[in-house]
């Protein structure tokens, strides 16, 4: 039960746009957004393109007490020659329906979930910035809005998309960032909620977070919740690394997120002839091949932080300076070669691209 017809309504009190050169990460909006509403009734239905604007909601409502909530990230870029262009919105439109199983969220229609992005950043194109490295933000979520204090699955739903214009999530840029190897908490276990992009995921990392910032680690490097010996990811990006002319990154295994863009680098480098494995890694392993020197790169991939070169790692009190601290070759290449498919300068030739 879906009703596939989306009404508009236009802001006419349009904003002021930040200057494209001087975007950071998420904390601009655009004039518009979509919202859709579900009850056990009638489906997903009354979908709109509305004035942006703040919600109201019943404090009594899920999503404030139990955070059964989902989102996705995703990115809309400007072409030299002005197109808009969406990079693989199907991937994460099938990611979010697999986060709603996990979180009991009613599965929505993805196809008709990608033509409403469309439409959205159709409508506020003009916030599509186009200096370099910057690109539109895309923020589907759904939240749980029935008020019911109770610890049950929401009859009633908001699936909602919002748009952010940004530059670099991290402050380094693109140039490499410090990770710390967190010791103490754990952000996932199998069985747990670590593959689907929820809420409380985010919510629990904070701490581990806090704790580095202050010595200068952008974010911390998670291993596996049950022996920490595994390294899983990073939070806000997958990890891979480099060893002896092989790149390695941790097999998916139900607590590490599946990412679109570590998806995208496992096909390049396929496509390259690099060999690329995804297995069980441990921090041990990576620290012995460190000291061998056959450690030659280590990178971070995510729609935010598209390819993050890692230039130092910190581990049980030791710093591992990765490459001189500087960006690995291989990194270099994915960054170009992703981000020039992304903005239209090379061919695509996995067809990941969906034009708005
Ligand atoms: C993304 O890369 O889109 C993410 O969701 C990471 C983050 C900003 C939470």
């Amino acid at each position: 039960m879906s009703e596939n017809k989306i009404t508009y309504i236009k802001n006419e009190n349009v904003k002021e746009k930040p200057a494209s050169d001087q975007l950071s990460f998420g904390k601009y909006f655009t004039d518009h957004m979509f919202i859709q509403d579900y009850t056990p009734d009638k489906g997903w239905h009354n979908a709109r393109i509305k004035p942006y604007e703040p919600l109201i909601l019943d404090p009594a409502a899920i999503v404030f007490h139990y955070g059964q909530t989902v989102f996705e990230g995703l990115k809309a870029y400007r072409t030299e020659d002005n197109t808009i262009q969406l990079f693989r919105p199907d991937k994460n439109m099938e990611r979010l329906n697999h986060s709603n199983d996990r979180l009991c969220i009613p599965q929505i229609d993805e196809e008709f979930a990608i033509d409403a992005i469309k439409q959205l950043v159709e409508i506020d194109q003009d916030w599509v910035p186009n200096a370099p490295g910057t690109s539109l933000y895309i923020r589907p979520f759904i939240i749980s809005t029935e008020p019911y204090l109770g610890v049950a699955p929401s009859a009633n739903y908001q699936f909602i998309v919002i748009l952010s214009p940004v530059g670099a999530y991290y402050a380094e840029g693109i140039n490499p960032v410090k990770i710390a190897v967190e010791n103490q908490f754990v952000r996932a276990v199998k069985g747990g909620t670590g593959e689907a992009k929820t809420a409380g995921n985010y919510a629990s990392s904070l701490k581990a977070q806090e704790q580095v910032a202050s010595e200068g680690y952008a974010q911390v490097l998670w291993l596996d919740g049950v022996e920490k010996k595994y390294i899983e990811e990073v939070g806000s990006m997958n990890v891979f690394f480099k060893v002896n002319g092989e790149v390695i990154t941790p097999e998916l295994n139900g607590s590490i997120l599946e990412g679109v863009t570590r998806n995208s680098v496992i096909e390049l480098l396929k496509s390259w002839d690099i060999p690329v494995t995804e297995r069980k890694i441990t921090m041990q392993e990576l620290n012995d091949h460190y000291e061998k020197g056959e450690l030659e790169e280590a990178f971070g991939s995510g729609t935010a932080a598209v390819i993050s070169p890692v230039g130092e790692l910190a581990w049980e009190g030791k710093k591992m300076v990765i490459n001189n601290g500087d960006t690995g070759e291989i990194a270099k290449r994915l960054y170009d070669v992703l981000t020039g498919i992304q903005y239209g300068k090379e061919n695509d030739p996995f067809d990941w691209l969906v034009k708005v």
